[in-house]
């Protein structure tokens, strides 16, 4: 049989470690898929640049579109990342009749619903295992190995680089910047680090791992997002001595009152094994109503565990290049006419327990004004730490431990609690959430 014939748009990082695995591993790759596959044309915006794979058998250009108007090519690689130029080549592609695999979550994210409409009229597939968690097949579980069970919920260290971050500032005390240049160099930040930092890159990924469990549309916009550059180092000792780990999960739960999406830094009990995935290592964990809880880990970034996904994608693509298309899995995992209108919740209408950190002036009856206030919205106290303050005497910390309230109620109390005389600045806010079995 003649090989399929690929062309892959960016050369970069992941589009380097997916020309390397593809030549590497090129028999066992043939074996699995029934062809062989060849990579016949690569773009790159500098033709200069030395690249980290072999690219001799390879025609580089520097127009993306010379390869998705192609007519030898059957199938795209989307390697260059961002939106827009994206969006543009791989809905070309499509038109073009060309299969896509793509590692591009903020493209998935933001226009995956339009994409995978043009991908259904015109009866070719749009593989993205990549795009979430690095090298974790972790579409593939839920899309398939999950398809008989009722997803309850899902939590995930699912950004790499901020995980990197704060295994390093915990484990090494290293500077926060200092990290983050470091993740930089070794390929794992995204072009615009702060998606990393912020948040923005994991809620990307919550909302695709959202949409294939519950059968939803992707609705990147209803996603609320915190980042981890507010974490102190004080904050990640403070939940230590309460026994926990700060985590940036994203969350996603199907509630009576629709799907809680949301990612955050989060205080999970150190024993669990999800608290204790360390440096650019993800995992996700899903719970469904049959299986129980089920947990996968693995590398969430870098080269070439980007590039397993990339290549597993490749080789399902070639596989199923002669199915009718009505009869291949669909895109987000459900029927593309049985996706469900459950809303997504306001992060106001969600239920967590809190880990509070506020400055106080040491004086009597400080602590009886903040308890009243909780007291108040019936937010009940579980643990509380009084530390002095190693810069002044007349100030301490208090931490506070709360039971589960809804987040409306903490904000107005997180307010009265700022405007009394006695508190220095902000109060710190992380959400504390027990990952259980049982979530009620
Ligand atoms: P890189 O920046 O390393 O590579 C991007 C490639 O695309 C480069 O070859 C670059 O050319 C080319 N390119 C960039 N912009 C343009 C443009 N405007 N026109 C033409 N070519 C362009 O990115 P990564 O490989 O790290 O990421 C690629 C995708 O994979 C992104 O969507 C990212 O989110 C995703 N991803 C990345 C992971 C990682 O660990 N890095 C993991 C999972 C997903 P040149 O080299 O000449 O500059
Ligand atoms: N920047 C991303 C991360 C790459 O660090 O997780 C993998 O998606």
């Amino acid at each position: 049989m003649k090989p399929v014939r690929i062309g892959i748009l960016g050369l970069g990082t992941v589009g380097s470690g997916t020309v390397n695995v593809l030549s590497r591993n090129a028999k066992e790759i043939a074996r699995r898929a029934g062809r062989e596959i060849k990579v016949v044309q690569a773009s790159a915006r500098d033709l200069k640049k030395e690249r980290a794979c072999p690219t001799k058998d390879i025609k580089i250009t520097q127009d993306p579109f010379a390869i998705v108007d192609n007519p030898e090519i059957e199938v795209v690689i989307e390697l260059i990342g961002g939106v827009d130029l994206a969006k543009e080549l791989v809905l070309k592609a499509i038109a073009n009749g060309k299969h896509v695999v793509t590692a591009n979550k903020a493209l998935i994210a933001i226009h995956g619903n339009e994409i995978f409409q043009a991908a259904q009229n015109k009866g070719v597939m749009v593989a993205f295992e990549a795009a979430v968690a690095g090298g974790i097949p972790i579409i593939k579980a839920i899309r398939e190995g999950l398809a008989g069970n009722s997803i309850e919920w899902l939590a995930g260290i699912i950004n790499g680089t901020g995980n990197y971050i704060l295994t390093e500032m915990r484990d090494a005390g290293r500077d926060f910047a200092d990290v983050l240049a470091e993740a930089q160099k070794l390929g794992y930040a995204e072009a615009d680090p702060t998606f990393d930092v912020e948040g923005v890159d994991a809620a990307h990924k919550l909302t695709i791992l959202a949409a294939i469990a519950f059968g939803i549309p992707l609705q990147f916009d209803r996603a609320y997002i915190e980042g981890i550059s507010k974490i102190t180092e004080s904050d990640v000792e403070y939940a230590q001595a309460f026994g926990y780990r700060i985590k940036h999960l994203g969350i996603a739960r199907r509630t009576e009152q629709g799907v809680e999406l949301r990612v955050h830094p989060t205080l999970v009990p150190e024993r669990r094994l999800i608290a204790n995935v360390d440096g650019v290592m993800n995992a996700v964990l899903v719970k469904g109503d049959a299986v129980g809880p089920t947990l996968y880990y693995g590398a969430g970034a870098g080269a070439e565990p980007t590039a397993s996904a990339v290549v597993a994608d490749i080789v399902d693509v070639v596989r199923t290049l002669t199915t009718d298309p009505n009869n291949r899995v669909p895109h987000l995992a459900f029927q593309p006419d049985a996706l469900s209108d459950l809303p997504i919740l306001k992060m106001e209408d969600v239920k967590t327990s809190y880990y509070l950190r506020m400055q106080v002036i040491d004086k009597p009856g400080v602590m009886a004004d903040v308890t009243r206030i909780l007291g108040a919205r019936k937010i009940s106290i579980e643990a509380m730490l009084q530390k002095e303050s190693e810069v002044s005497d007349d100030s301490a910390s208090v931490i506070i431990l709360t039971h589960r309230v809804i987040e409306k109620n903490m904000n107005a109390a997180i307010t009265e609690i700022e405007a009394l005389a006695t508190i220095q600045g902000e109060v710190t806010r992380i959400r504390i959430e027990q990952l259980n079995k049982e979530w009620d």
